[in-house]
Parts: C-alpha cells; structure tokens; sequence
C-alpha cells in the first residue's frame, strides 16, 4: 500500500493548484483522479477558452450561507495573483467584458500550467483513479480506489459538484462529508438555461439563435444587466445563466428588453419624426425585427401607427418592454449547468485551511463545497483562491 503525506481527491482546478502548493511546502502529494486526462472542466470553459479568473472578484461575487467565509481565501490569493503566476508562464491571454480574461489560444494552456507546477513541486498524479471509499485509520486516511489502496495523513477533497457527469461529476465528496458527520445543505443546478412551458415554447418558436441586450431581474430583486438568448429549448445567454444561481421553482423573472433607454421618450421622438410608421417597424429597430413580429403576432405588442398610439397603449407598452415577465418551467439541470449550488457547508470549514471542525486532516475545497460564483471566471478564481490557502496550510506539524 503506497503511503504519502497527501492525497488530494479531484485533478481540477481547486486539486491542482492545492497539490502544487502542498508539494512546494516538502509534502509527498498524489493526486487520484477517475479521468483519462486532468482538467476536464477547465479544458471545455470558456467555449475552450477557459475564463480562467475575474479582475473584480470580490466576496459579493459569491453565494454562499456564510458571506463572510470567501473573505479570508480570496483575500490572500487574489485574481492579480493568478494572474501573476500566468504571466510567469508566459501564457497568451487577453481581457474581454466586465473583468473576464480568458486564453488567448486554449484552456489546455491553463491545464499545462498547473501541471508544471504540480511536476515542479514534486506532485505525483494518478488517473483514471476512481476513489469508492475512505476510511479513517491510525490518525491518517486509508483511501480505496479501482487502483488499489492509498494511506495519507491529510485528505483533500476537492471533488467537484454534480454538474457535467459525463465529465465524470460523482457525489463522492458529499458522501465523505457526510460519512464524517459534517452538514451537506441541498445542491442544485446553477449557471444553467431555462426551460420553458409548452405555451412559451410555441410563442418562441422561430426565435432560436435570438440575442437580445437586457437586464434580468430575479424576484428576490437582484439584477443582471448581459445579454438573453433564445434557444430551441429555452433561454439561455449570460443574463439568464447569472440569474438561473437566484431563481427558485415556480418564480417569474422579470427582463428589461430595452435597459439603456426609456421606450416612452422614444415613442415621443417618433411622433416628431415618423407618426405614420407603424410601431411593429419602428421597434424593429431598436430590438430584433423577429422578436417583434412574434410579438405583435400573439398580439402582445399592438399594431398601430405611432399617431394612434394613446397615452394608455404607450404605458402598457412600456411596462411590457421594461418588466417582460417569463416564468420558466426549470432548468436544464446538471447536464448542462457550469455549476452546483450548495454543497458542504461552510460552517463545519474552516475559512484559513479549510479543514473540517469536526474531522482532522480532512479538507474540502472547491465546487464541492457552498460556494458559487457568478458567471465570469469567478469559480476558478474561487478554485484557485482556496486551492492556495489549503496547499499552504495541509498537513501542518500539528
Ligand atoms: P472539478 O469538477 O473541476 O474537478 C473535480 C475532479 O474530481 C474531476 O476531475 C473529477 O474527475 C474528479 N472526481 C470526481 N469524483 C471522483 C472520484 N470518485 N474519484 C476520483 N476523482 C473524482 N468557471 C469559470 O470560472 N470560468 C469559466 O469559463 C467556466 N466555464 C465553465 C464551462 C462549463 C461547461 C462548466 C461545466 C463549468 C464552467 N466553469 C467555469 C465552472 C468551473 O469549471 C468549476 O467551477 C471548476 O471546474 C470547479 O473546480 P473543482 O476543482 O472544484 O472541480
């Protein structure tokens, strides 16, 4: 039976970067992984471009029971610097929208980077390495997997959500967590399209591939202002996927289809300038002519001219426009959301190394645990931020 320092669970992005630190520190570390090839989720981020952290990250970027517990790790190991540690590997990036940065040429360069460092700091990686159960032994932890037996002293879990399980999503770090008595609050599918009732579906039809600048609003009252997309299943698109992580069952979510200007004003400059246009035209240019025309169609925009318009047509017209309500029927759920919400509680960790309270030298980092990040490279920079502070404090001469 092969004995080490460290075995960390996962060789995604929160596992990685943990193993390299710990490795840096003098820590024999194995890294056990079921994939044929580490990373998988970073390799298809960011349409294969990995989003690979946020310039803004900040606690508010996060849901999380305890807001307070991402303070600590982010505070300490910061998107400037991840993206310090990129520049030293020379990596081609570039900056796009609201603080997102992503690979230049592909995620693989990210998964490269982690792996130099994991090989430079001694790190041992094992794959296609499934763990099916751990056990606690002589102060240490016996790890079986289909590859044998593993004994460690401290064990990392950073074994991911549920979200992709074609990517090999497994809900062993729930189980561990609880196996140690340690509280798992109810997970769901975030970052992730809605779905859409069948009298929705049918409105939309024909509107696929659809992009429409907006703001979504959530009935709790948060707000994203990105884009919404029709898709043949339903709405997707950033403003949809953000808003998805706030959204409960039964909920509406209310989109502001024209957020930079006020549709009243520009109804009063039509009368100046086009009153014998028709009002389905004239929107057509200011939103897509085939989301219009499906409106007016259904007759939930009115066909008339401009001059016809009366006070209470420009009002209606103006809530409809500025407060369009959709209630979706779900989510795509764990196929195809980005990330799980909830997960092991924040409480039973501790937010400096996040060790379990309740059981010594048991870790758990990453997606496993409560917290998720909006859309925008926030997640990897959570995954990095913890993976640091835990490969930092691992295993430490108690
Ligand atoms: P991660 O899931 O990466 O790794 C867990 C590892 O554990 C996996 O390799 C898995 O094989 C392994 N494992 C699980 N069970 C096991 C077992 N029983 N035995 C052995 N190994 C086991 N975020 C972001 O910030 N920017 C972005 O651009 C994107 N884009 C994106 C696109 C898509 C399609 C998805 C699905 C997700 C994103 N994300 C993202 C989210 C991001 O990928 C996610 O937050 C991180 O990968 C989480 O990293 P972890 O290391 O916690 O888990």
């Amino acid at each position: 039976m092969k004995q080490v320092d460290v075995i960390v669970i996962g060789a995604g992005a929160a596992g990685l970067m943990c193993a390299a630190q710990a490795g840096y520190r003098g820590k024999q570390v194995l890294v056990l992984d079921m994939g044929k090839k580490p990373g998988r989720k970073i390799l298809i981020s960011g349409g294969g471009r990995c989003n690979f952290t946020n310039e803004g990250a900040k606690p508010e970027n996060y849901l999380c029971q305890n807001p307070h517990f991402v303070k600590s790790a982010l505070s300490r190991y910061s998107a400037q610097d991840f993206v310090e540690l990129v520049d030293r590997h020379g990596l081609a990036y570039h900056h796009k929208t609201l603080g997102q940065l992503f690979c230049d040429n592909s995620a693989q360069d990210i998964v490269d980077i982690l792996l130099t460092e994991c090989d430079w700091a001694g790190v041992t990686v094992s794959l296609r390495s499934e763990v099916l159960q751990v056990q606690k032994q002589d102060g240490g932890y016996l790890v079986n997997t289909n590859n044998g037996e593993f004994y460690c002293t401290s064990l990392v879990v950073a074994s991911g959500g549920l979200t992709m399980p074609k990517l090999g999503a497994t809900p062993i770090g729930y189980n561990i967590a609880k196996q140690f008595g340690l509280n798992v609050l109810p997970t769901t599918a975030a970052l992730v399209p809605f779905t859409l009732h069948d009298h929705d579906k049918e409105r939309f039809d024909g509107l696929s591939g659809i992009s429409i600048a907006t703001s979504v609003t959530s009935e709790s009252g948060v707000s994203f202002k990105e884009n919404i997309l029709f898709t043949h299943r339903g709405l997707s698109g950033p403003a949809i996927l953000q808003i998805s992580s706030f959204w409960q069952a039964g909920e509406s979510v209310s989109i502001n289809l024209l957020p930079e200007s006020d549709i009243t004003n520009i109804i009063k400059e039509w009368r100046e300038s086009n009153p014998k246009k028709s009002l389905k035209n004239m929107l057509a240019t200011v939103l897509p002519k085939s989301f219009i025309e499906a409106m007016v169609s259904q007759q939930d925009i009115t066909d008339k001219t401009i001059s016809q318009l009366s006070n209470q047509d420009i009002t209606q017209l103006s809530q409809y426009l500025h407060s369009w309500q959709i209630k979706p029927n779900g989510t795509e759920g764990y196929r195809t959301a980005e990330v799980t919400l909830g997960g092991v509680d924040t409480d039973e960790l501790s937010s400096k190394t996040f060790e379990a309270k309740k059981a010594p030298g048991l870790y758990f980092i990453g997606e496993v645990i409560d917290v998720t990040g909006w859309l925008g490279g926030y997640n990897f920079q959570f995954a990095w931020s913890c993976g640091m502070a835990c490969g930092l404090a691992v295993d430490a001469e108690k």
